[in-house]
């Protein structure tokens, strides 16, 4: 008996050792770990905390009176989508406090607010510039014209900042994007609401000059109902593209936004939407009218 309990007991003694030599330390993050955390996670900054007050102002609480029409009331939270964008345009980005109003208009809970304001990569949870230039470097924009690359080096030199970053004078923030749907203009940038298209490092650089120049315009007729001051992206309507060279785009058209003069959206090559460059290289003849393969018919 005593010899066939005697290897158990040895084993057991040792069984203490083993386990404490092993490493004890779980990690965390089950996750695979992401490179930021302003994806994820909320930290109060200054300009940034649930203290800071927010109202809808009285232009947007009859567009979201308008907006709960559509919904039956009990359903109301499902118009936290189109309201957490008002917010973002009213206060310039989706703080704390937006959505917490949005909570409370909608009678939500914060954290769910919370949850699709940082699933949406387009609620910008940190204060952007006035201009927020999303520069699509996606494989068709990589490939077509003279390539994404071509373009992220042009905006790096010029603005002198990585994407993820704002210019010290708070003008542009600029960022890396996927596939905004307009490949077939590559490549392109989306800044605030409006596509930029076939884009050269020289016409890049060109119409981030004019919208420098069209900024002091903003701030001069920024006590315009449709324009608010120091704010992200525009409101308004858009009201008319007319000729002129002061802004020095290629495709020489200023956009006369809100009052305020600014590049025109498009293509910057000339092109009008996306036409072939090469003009109409094919079904040029005459159409040969019905056509019969079928001899037996
Ligand atoms: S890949 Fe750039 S718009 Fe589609």
């Amino acid at each position: 008996m005593a010899s066939k309990l005697t290897p158990r007991l040895f084993r057991s003694a040792l069984r203490p050792a083993r386990v404490a030599s092993r490493f004890q330390c779980r990690s965390f993050v089950a996750s695979s770990r992401v490179g930021s955390d302003v994806l994820m996670v909320h930290r109060d900054t200054p300009d940034n905390n649930a203290s800071i007050p927010f109202k809808f102002n009285e232009q947007n609480n009859k567009l979201i009176e308008e907006i709960l029409k559509r919904y039956p009331p009990q359903y109301k939270k499902a118009a936290v989508m189109p309201i957490l964008d008002l917010g973002q345009r009213q206060h310039g980005f989706t703080s704390l406090s937006v959505m917490n109003e949005v909570a409370r208009l909608l009678e939500m809970p914060p954290m769910r607010v919370y949850e699709v304001a940082s699933f949406y990569t387009m609620y910008n949870r940190t204060p952007v510039g006035k201009w927020h230039v999303q520069v699509c470097t996606t494989t068709p924009c990589q490939l077509g014209g003279c390539g994404s690359d071509a373009i992220v080096k042009a905006i790096n030199k010029h603005l002198g900042i990585t994407p993820g970053h704002t210019t010290k004078d708070g003008l542009f923030t600029y960022i890396e994007v996927e596939c905004l749907g307009a490949c077939v203009n590559a490549p392109m940038v989306q800044i605030n609401d409006d596509y930029y298209e076939d884009l050269t490092p020289e016409s890049v650089v060109t119409l981030l000059t004019a919208l420098a120049e069209s900024a002091k315009d903003i701030e001069t007729t920024s006590s315009s109902p449709n324009v608010e001051a120091g704010k992200g992206a525009l409101t308004g309507e858009d009201s008319k593209v007319k000729s002129g060279a002061d802004v020095g785009v290629d495709s020489g058209k200023i956009y006369n936004k809100a009052s305020v003069k600014m590049p025109a959206p498009g293509p910057m090559s000339g092109r009008k939407t996306c036409e072939n460059s090469q003009g109409l290289t094919s079904l040029t003849g005459e159409p040969p009218g019905i056509e019969i393969f079928r001899k037996d018919l």
